[in-house]
């Protein structure tokens, strides 16, 4: 048995049913030429991926920890809140997870809607009972697929595999962090025009 991870709450019949439907994601698959290839990709970056999950976050929290304006998110009165950064990097770990298992249905939607509404002002801070900045500005949102993804590629090489089969899982991250991210806007976008 795996220790619940506090406020993950993936499949809970409690969360809202995502605004976005399964057809209009198969339809931004295909803006992004996000195929069943990229899904495999992602599935064989699991076994790889998955025991190195801690290493990756010190380089991902590390990142975060060296720039104030993102620190500033996760920051009360100046100070960021040391729970909250350890409560969100679990489910960050599972999100690796998430990530790379890629089974694309109703559940997986709505929880990409939560977490959209958790880093804007709508949910954000309510998970974990902190204080911290309202809201992630939506200015470093997008911006942030390419740190999380340029300092992912290391970590795909690092299990011997062929250079090809790293640059198949590399984009395929690439993609679905863009088709997540895009998900996680529809809180920031004005009604109507998501
Ligand atoms: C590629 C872009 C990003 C990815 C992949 C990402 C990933 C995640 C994940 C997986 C979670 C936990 C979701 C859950 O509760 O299950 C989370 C929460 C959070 N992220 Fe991000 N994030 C991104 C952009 C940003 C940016 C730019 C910031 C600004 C510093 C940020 C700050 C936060 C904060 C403060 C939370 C906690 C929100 C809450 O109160 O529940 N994220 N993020």
């Amino acid at each position: 048995m795996t220790k619940a991870i506090a406020g993950y709450t993936y499949g809970a019949p409690t969360l809202a049913r995502s605004p976005v439907s399964l057809e209009d994601f198969e339809r931004m698959k295909k803006s992004v030429l996000f195929g069943d290839d990229d899904v495999a990709a992602l599935r064989e970056s699991l076994a790889i991926l998955d025991d190195q999950r801690e290493a990756i976050l010190d380089v991902w929290y590390g990142f975060v920890g060296s720039q104030p304006h993102l620190v500033a998110s996760f920051s009360h009165n100046g100070a960021p809140t040391m729970e909250y950064l350890g409560a969100v990097r679990r489910r960050f770990s599972q999100w690796i997870l998430d990530t790379a298992r890629a089974e694309y249905d109703q559940r997986w939607l709505d929880y990409q809607h939560e977490i959209g509404l958790r880093h804007h002002r709508t949910k954000k801070n309510q998970t974990d009972g902190v204080s911290a900045a309202a809201i992630v500005p939506f200015r470093d949102l997008f911006a942030l697929v390419f740190p999380v993804t340029f300092t992912l590629r290391p970590f795909l090489a690092k299990r011997g595999h062929s250079a090809e089969a790293v640059e198949r899982m590399y984009n395929a991250w690439l993609k679905s962090c863009l088709l997540q991210v895009t998900l996680w806007s529809h809180g920031y976008v004005k009604d109507g025009d998501f």
